[in-house]
């Protein structure tokens, strides 16, 4: 007599958490579910895989009602044991025996593949797990919107939304006491967040790694709006844009923590200086972790969604070591090794920075 062992896949979350995790998860679970697979949920990334493997049978029952919740219900880690990226975002080898361990729990465990959700750092330890011969699948995932490959990852519009919102909400306040007001918003090496949301929340100057700028040029713009009869100021300073000597601006770190450098503090020194050399009353916003949090966009939903899916699909179709992407209208995939050690950042001459310039948007550099 013959015993019917369904197929089994694993899927794990890893990094910085991003709205729409869930939603991924969701649509692997019921795209295995269609084809009478069985899907294992790693908890908090790859120490999930380490022995005792910590996981559990995920189906359409237990991932019900979690397709606009954010955050992941698997947990995740990005500092550790398991992390690809350190310092300003250098590349790091994850100790052979771990990564041995890892393959031996999927080996167990009888894994037909591993979807592996998060970003560069996430995706480079799936890389190195492809290359020990565990089937993994990638899918894109950052608010930071960094990644090479694809034209967008989820999580970027929810952060975009929120930080849009949030200069809805100082415009107001800025314009009553004609105040200068700098909202400091996240994006690590890059400036996507700040400049995205900068536009669609009219923002008057936008401060980005991409673009070297100096506190005259800012000054500049604020003296040019008063003499226009406009007596506020909105800034967006994006948390990796250096400062005018070149220097990142960062919060200490634990000495144990292994992970990349905190970002943050950008914006309450712009305040400052803004403040001393103009008199105006200047006040900072640092807007965090609400950017990662709540609820995905209908963009995010629907994206994250249609990462699940086709992440199985490349499982069925036995394409490992590659990772969905987004190329409107369709969903493509790429090798994994080919989007990962490359950071994409704003075009300083794309047509993104050239609309901003054009509806007089400063960056600080004029
Ligand atoms: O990569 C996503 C991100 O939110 C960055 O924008 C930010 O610099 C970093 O993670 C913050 O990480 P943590 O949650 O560890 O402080």
């Amino acid at each position: 007599m013959s015993i019917h062992v369904p197929t089994r896949i694993g899927v794990l979350t890893g990094g910085g958490d991003a709205p729409g995790l869930n939603a991924v998860i969701r649509g692997v679970v019921k795209a295995a579910t269609q084809l009478g697979w069985e899907v294992l949920g790693f908890e908090k990334g790859y120490e999930g895989l380490m022995p005792p493997a910590r996981y559990r049978v995920l189906d359409n029952e237990n991932t019900k009602g979690i397709l606009h919740l954010g955050g992941t219900i698997l947990g995740t880690v990005n500092r550790g044991r398991f992390t690809a990226k350190v310092g300003e975002g250098q590349e790091r080898q994850i100790e052979p025996a771990l990564l041995e361990a890892a393959h031996a729990t999927c080996e167990s465990l009888h894994l037909r593949g591993l979807i592996c959700i998060g970003g560069d750092g996430t995706l480079s330890i799936a890389q190195q797990l492809y290359e020990r011969d565990v089937p993994v699948v990638g899918v894109p995932k950052t608010i930071d919107n960094d990644l090479e490959c694809t034209v967008i990852t989820f999580g970027f519009d929810s952060a975009v939304a929120c930080a849009t919102e949030a200069l809805d909400r100082l415009h107001t306040t800025a314009a009553s006491h004609e105040r200068v007001i700098v909202l400091e918003v996240m994006g690590r090496h890059t400036g996507w967040i700040a400049v995205h949301a900068g536009v669609a929340g009219g923002a008057d100057v936008i401060l980005i790694p991409e673009i070297a700028w100096d506190l005259d040029g800012v000054v500049r713009k604020i003296r040019q709006r008063e003499a226009a009869g406009r007596p506020f100021t909105l800034v967006v300073a994006a948390e990796g844009a250096r400062w005018p000597d070149g220097g990142l601006v960062a919060r200490a770190t634990g000495a144990s923590a292994i992970g990349e450098i905190q970002l943050g503090g950008i914006g309450q020194r712009v305040a400052e200086e803004i403040q001393a050399r103009t008199g105006k009353e200047t006040r900072c916003v640092v807007l965090g972790h609400l950017q990662r949090g709540g609820p995905p966009t209908t963009f995010d939903r629907l994206l994250a969604t249609r990462f699940g899916v086709n992440a199985v699909r490349l499982i069925a179709e036995g394409r490992f070591g590659r990772m969905v992407c987004h190329h409107p209208p369709d969903a493509v995939d790429v090798p994994i090794a080919q989007a990962i050690n490359r950071l994409r950042t704003v075009p300083p001459d794309g047509d993104l920075i050239r609309t901003a310039r054009a509806l007089g948007i400063s960056f600080g550099d004029g």
